[in-house]
């Protein structure tokens, strides 16, 4: 998992072929990088269109609809409102721990936005302002091929069919969202319903889809007893999240990041809250999530 492309220009348009070549790497890679890249917002916009579009980003209704944040908040790009600004800057533009989003906070394993009826594809993320080494803020991919193909056969067997209704209420650094409602029983959680084991449509492969985590009530296997479901998903997630399948990528700035979020989450560290950490990322148009 992950590879760096080298020679690839994202500010300028790419020939067929080349954007062939990228697809077919993102498939058997999982992770992109395209190190020392210089792009706006349009060109951000261009580049996720070799693979496959921008999508609306799950969380923007909260923001709008909900009446959180209006639109000129300082989260979303000016110029591209597909474009989310992920940083740890409050609305002055200093950097901060708790700015509403995901601030300085550490960011658990997720896969974004497992909590829409159709998740993205995939997530690219470029790094415009980064805190000096040390200082946090790295971001790690696990491999959710290997977590599915080495889980063993009793929970293979056990989670065969099963589903798991993925919880919107709070973004992966447990925040929660504007207008939303923290649940406090089963019933109360709101959010799509996916398997728990999805065929990713390019490659054909079975991975592990566990969404996110936070505190009860929230994420459940649909139709199995509260205390089972509990316990089915602790061991999924401690097999899942093992360290075996990671790997942790130091950003630089100027680092253009494409994930797939069919096949692999990711996790982020704390942020010292001095530094400014400043990224633009876009999501990429998704599919109907193909059940195992
Ligand atoms: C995210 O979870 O989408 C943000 C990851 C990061 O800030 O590195």
């Amino acid at each position: 998992m992950g590879a760096e492309i080298k020679g690839v220009d994202l500010s300028m348009p790419l020939p067929d072929d080349v954007q062939e070549g990228l697809r077919k790497a993102w498939a058997d890679h999982m992770v992109l990088v395209f190190r020392g890249q210089h792009v706006n917002d349009d060109q951000l916009v261009e580049a996720a269109g070799i693979f496959g579009g921008v999508q609306e980003v799950g969380s923007r209704k909260y923001y709008f609809l909900k009446g959180g944040l209006g639109e000129h908040d300082h989260r979303v790009s000016k110029s591209h409102p597909s474009i989310s600004i992920i940083s740890n800057l409050d609305a002055n533009g200093h950097p901060v721990q708790d700015n509403g989003a995901l601030g300085s906070y550490e960011v658990t394993w997720h896969s974004d936005n497992s909590y829409v009826e159709i998740p993205p594809a995939g997530s690219m993320l470029y790094a415009l302002e980064i805190p000096p080494e040390g200082n946090g803020g790295e971001t790690s991919f696990n491999n959710q091929y290997m977590a599915f193909e080495e889980l063993p056969d009793e929970l293979k067997h056990a989670i065969h069919g099963k589903s798991q209704r993925h919880d919107s209420s709070r973004n992966s650094a447990g925040v929660l969202r504007p207008g939303a409602k923290l649940p406090t029983t089963l019933d109360e959680v709101e959010g799509p319903i996916h398997p728990l084991v999805r065929i990713h449509p390019v490659t054909r492969k079975p991975a592990l889809y566990l969404g996110r985590r936070r505190v009860w009530p929230s994420n459940h296997i649909v139709g199995m007893p509260d205390a089972e479901s509990r316990a089915l998903l602790s061991k999924l997630w401690e097999h899942a999240t093992q360290e075996k399948y990671a790997w942790t990528l130091h950003w630089q700035v100027g680092d253009l990041v494409l994930w797939d979020n069919r096949c692999c989450m990711h996790y982020r560290t704390e942020i010292n809250p001095q530094y400014s950490r400043v990224m633009h990322r876009i999501v990429i148009k998704g599919e109907s999530v193909i059940p195992w």
